[in-house]
């Protein structure tokens, strides 16, 4: 993996997370020595009851911390959701939008996802946009078409490059152990830095970090984050504790 940029590994805890299980992140705190602060970056995205204390927890220790989701309007007559300016008001840096479980639940469109995106951007959070093909979709030899299309449609036009962070994640890998195989991986990564050069220009689309999801333990950390115009992970199950996710973290020293 190429130095530039930075890679990032973050954690998204999805719907688990109660204010007793902050403690994992005070351990995650406790390990992400100097030594590794200078190779990489941290996040953990807890659900929104927790996110203001684990932003509290995690002051001072390096890790950032992300929301999971935003409303693409600051204020107003929206019932349950949750605005970019309230997230960052909180403590965080960041938002995932589009998951694929978003998508999936909430039926959320890609044109919907790039207006949370530049919500994030305009109030000065990472927006960390999540594309990926379903299993049939790949099977049929249309994985790279899917997430072009959905890079192209997911990414707001007026994106700014440097608060930007696209992560692959392959729906049929998430939360079932399979992953692509790593000359997938690198053919979907290599097809989205293309995409972004080509959008943001040479320098600048070359800066994006290019997170791959799907999976990610431990024991195959090492081999997906060595992978070219692989910029780190975004973690669901194994970020939910210290042990896992630093031994992710600490695959790439
Ligand atoms: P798993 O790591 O549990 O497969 O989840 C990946 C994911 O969806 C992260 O956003």
């Amino acid at each position: 993996m190429s130095q530039h940029p930075k890679p990032l590994i973050a954690g998204n805890w999805k719907m688990n997370g109660m204010r007793a299980n902050l403690s994992e992140l005070g351990i995650m705190g406790a390990h992400f020595t100097p030594e590794l602060r200078k190779i990489t970056d941290l996040m953990i995205c807890p659900p929104f009851p927790v996110l203001g204390l684990a932003a509290e927890m995690a002051r001072g220790t390096g890790i950032h911390i992300g929301a999971q989701d935003c409303h693409e309007k600051y204020s107003g007559a929206h019932t349950g959701d949750v605005s970019a300016n309230m997230i960052f008001d909180a403590g965080a840096t960041a938002v995932i939008v589009g998951h694929s479980e978003r998508r999936i639940d909430h039926k959320e469109r890609d044109t919907t996802i790039a207006s949370k995106a530049q919500a994030a951007m305009d109030v000065g959070l990472q927006a960390i946009v999540c594309i990926g093909e379903t299993k049939t979709e790949r099977d049929a030899g249309r994985a790279i078409s899917v997430v072009r299309r959905q890079l192209k449609a997911s990414v707001p036009a007026q994106a700014d490059p440097q608060k930007l962070v696209i992560a692959y994640e392959p729906v049929w890998a998430i939360g079932t152990s399979l992953t692509p195989t790593n000359a997938d991986i690198l053919e979907v990564h290599a097809a989205i830095r293309a995409d972004l050069k080509r959008v943001f220009g040479k320098t600048a689309g070359s800066e994006v970090r290019i997170l791959y999801g799907g999976s990610v333990k431990p024991n195959n950390a090492r081999e997906i984050l060595a992978l070219d115009h692989v910029n780190g992970a975004l973690v669901g199950g194994a970020s939910l504790k210290a042990a896992d996710f630093m031994a992710i973290a600490t695959a790439l020293a």
